[in-house]
Order: C-alpha cells, then structure tokens, then sequence
C-alpha cells in the first residue's frame, strides 16, 4: 500500500504532441481515484507514466514518497490491469497468476498461497487449470485481476477494464472490482469513459480535459457542484442543459440574471412540467420533440421558443405527446449558474435567478 505523489506532470510525445499540461494530484495511501474525460485527454497517458510504461517529459511522480520517474515498470511496484486482459494463451490460469511470482524467485509454497487466496475471492477456483481460450470474457477479467492482486502490488492500475465485457458483467465486476478494493485497501487509480463505473467507484473523481484537470472531488460534489461548464456537461447522464443568457431572456420573461452570469445549468432531473405554480424562478415554455422510455424513467426531448434543446427526466412512461406545449421549471436551488469564462459562479450561485411574475 502506498500514497502516489504527481507533481506538475508534464508529457510531451515525439513529434511534439503535448498530451499531458501539468497536472498535480495526492492520492492518499488506500484511496480509490477515478479518471474521465474526453477520448484523448491523456487518461492512458498519466497511468501510463505512473506505471513506468510511458516516460515523464517533465515534473515528478512519488509512490509511497520515492521519487519514481528513474524506474523501471517493475521496480515500481504497481500492478496494471487492461482491457484487453493481455493473458498468457498457451498458459493455465495458474500459471498465469503464478508467472510473475516464479520470477521474483518466490518459494512455490508462498505462491500457491496467494493463488488460492485470490481465487477464493475472485471464485476462479475452478478455472485454475484451464486456458485462457477456455474462459468467458468475465472470467478472463477475473483471472487478469487475480494476477494483479497476488502480487500485493503498493497500488493497481486500471484502464477501462470492463469495457470488453456486456452490460450486465460489467455491473457485476464493478461491484466486484469495488469490495476488493475495500477489502484489500490498495490505493487505486481506475480510467473509465462509464459514468455509473466513475460515480459508484471513486473515492474521489479527477475530469482531464486536454491534458488538465478540470477539477478534482467526491462524485457527489462534482455532480451537485461542478466548477465548470465542462464538467456539468461531462457528469451525469442525460448531460445538464446549459442555457446562454441571451436565449434564456428571449424565452423568459421578465428574467433578471446577475450580470456576470453567461450561462445558466440545470439537470434533466431537476426539470419539473409545472401548472400554473407561479413560484418557479425559471419557467420554460416548451415543445415537445421525442420521448425516450429507458425503462423505469423516460428521457423527453423539447425545444424552446428560441430554439434552444432540453432534456427533462419523467418517471415512468411520459404522458406527453410529441408535439405538444409544456411549462417546465426548476427550483432556485437546483440551478447552476456560469460565467462567460464557463466557472461557476459562487456565492450568489444559487438562488440569484429572480423572475418578477
Ligand atoms: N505514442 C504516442 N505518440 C504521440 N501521441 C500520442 C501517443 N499516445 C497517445 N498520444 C496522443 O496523446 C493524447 C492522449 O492520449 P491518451 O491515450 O492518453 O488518451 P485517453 O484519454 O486515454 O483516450 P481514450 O479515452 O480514447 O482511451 C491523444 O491525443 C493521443 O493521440
Ligand atoms: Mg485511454
């Protein structure tokens, strides 16, 4: 176990390409930190470098306090777990799992220790003989964790390990994935694009963009306070509606905005189709679009007066019909508000959308 130190991170590639802008962050002993951000933010690139697979161009990485840009990969330590499983086909799983183990010159006793050990936990006792070919896509990623946790690495590394796997594993693993981490209390950093894998794993969640970080916090406080447009945009899923000020005074009426606010947020959830409540800060004259039923919620597309395309979340099926005309509105503290530089604005945030009815 180990704490994992970057300090203003650089990567710049051959051919110039700067993937990695400075980034710092502590990642204290036993904590799990995700990563997400746009394909070709850098995820891989900075695991990469932590792992030792991927030179630093400039600034430090420490585990456990030891300066480690010098390293190689396995004389850090850290146990990294892909995709792509990158399992050993012409060996067993015991082998696999045991193959790093022999090469450190562990005794064969020690080693068969820990194999059963993590195969109880992961259930692949009964898979210790077959090959890889022999395996499900679930169980290859089970056997691919096994080998990383019989290493007692000071950390592992993950980069979108259940993206091969359905939809119904993938939940499974996560789960999984999470009550190993908690039981084995092994600091972590986890790379996913799956927005339920960032929200229900992270201890705390990192949004790369471009190669910076957007910003860093609990999932929770990311999703009720995103410092950004970009990361209200990027968390949650349909995405928050971000509405311009000049096309949100066109559509309500008697709208009074403070004048450093360019955009107003609000979450599809957070959108409610309201009667003749007069109470509602920001109140939308809508038509409706397209319904979405993803099952126990439905998902309805609409477009206001000025053109501009929301999204607001209804339990159940929606009883309204595409093409019809709705009031939608938002509670003042479920409105997000932004500059024009796209930061939140804090302190008079929430509750400074006034509407004179
Ligand atoms: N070996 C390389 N040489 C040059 N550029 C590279 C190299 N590897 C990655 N890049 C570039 O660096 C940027 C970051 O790549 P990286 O693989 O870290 O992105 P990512 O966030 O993991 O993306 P994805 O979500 O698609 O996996 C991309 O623009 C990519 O094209
Ligand atoms: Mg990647």
């Amino acid at each position: 176990m180990a704490s994992i130190t970057i300090r203003d991170v650089r990567k710049t590639y051959a051919g110039g390409f700067e993937a990695i802008k400075g980034i710092s962050l502590d990642i204290a002993d036993g904590e799990m930190v995700v990563l997400v951000g746009p394909s070709g933010c850098g995820k891989s690139t900075l695991l990469r470098m932590i792992a030792g697979l991927e030179a630093i161009s400039s600034g430090e990485i420490a585990i456990d306090g030891r300066v480690v840009n010098a390293l190689e990969p396995s004389e850090r330590d850290i146990a990294m777990v892909f995709q792509n499983y990158a399992l050993y086909p012409h060996m067993t799983v015991r082998q696999n799992m045991a193959y790093g183990l022999k090469n450190r010159g562990m005794a064969a006793a020690e080693i068969e220790r820990r194999i059963a050990a993590a195969a109880a936990s992961l259930e692949i006792g009964s898979l210790l003989e077959r090959k890889p070919r022999q395996l499900s896509g679930g169980q290859r990623q089970r056997v691919a964790m096994g080998r990383a946790i019989v290493r007692e690495p000071k950390a592992f590394l993950f980069d979108e390990p259940l993206s091969n796997l359905d939809a119904k594993l993938r939940v499974q693993m996560r789960v999984e994935i999470r009550k190993l981490q908690r039981s084995l209390s092994t600091t972590s950093v986890y790379v996913t694009h799956d927005q339920m894998e960032a929200m229900t794993l992270a201890d705390r969640l990192v949004v790369l963009n471009g190669g910076k970080i957007e910003q860093v916090g609990t999932p929770i406080e990311l999703y009720e306070r995103p410092a950004t447009t970009f990361v209200a945009a990027f968390i949650g899923s349909p995405a928050m509606n971000l509405i311009g000020k000049d096309a949100l005074t066109a559509d309500v009426a008697g709208l009074s905005l403070p004048p450093d606010v360019s955009t107003l947020g609000v979450r599809p959830e957070d959108l409610k189709i309201i009667g003749s409540q007069k109470d509602y800060p920001v109140r939308l004259a809508v038509e409706v679009g397209a319904v979405e039923l993803v099952g126990a919620e439905s998902y309805v597309h609409a477009t206001t007066a000025s053109g501009v395309e929301i999204v607001f979340r209804v339990a159940g099926r929606s009883m309204t019909a595409v093409g019809s005309r709705v009031d939608v509105g938002a509670e003042t503290n479920a409105i997000h508000l932004f500059d024009a530089e796209g930061r939140r604005l804090e302190g008079h945030g929430q509750g400074a959308a006034t509407r004179e009815v």
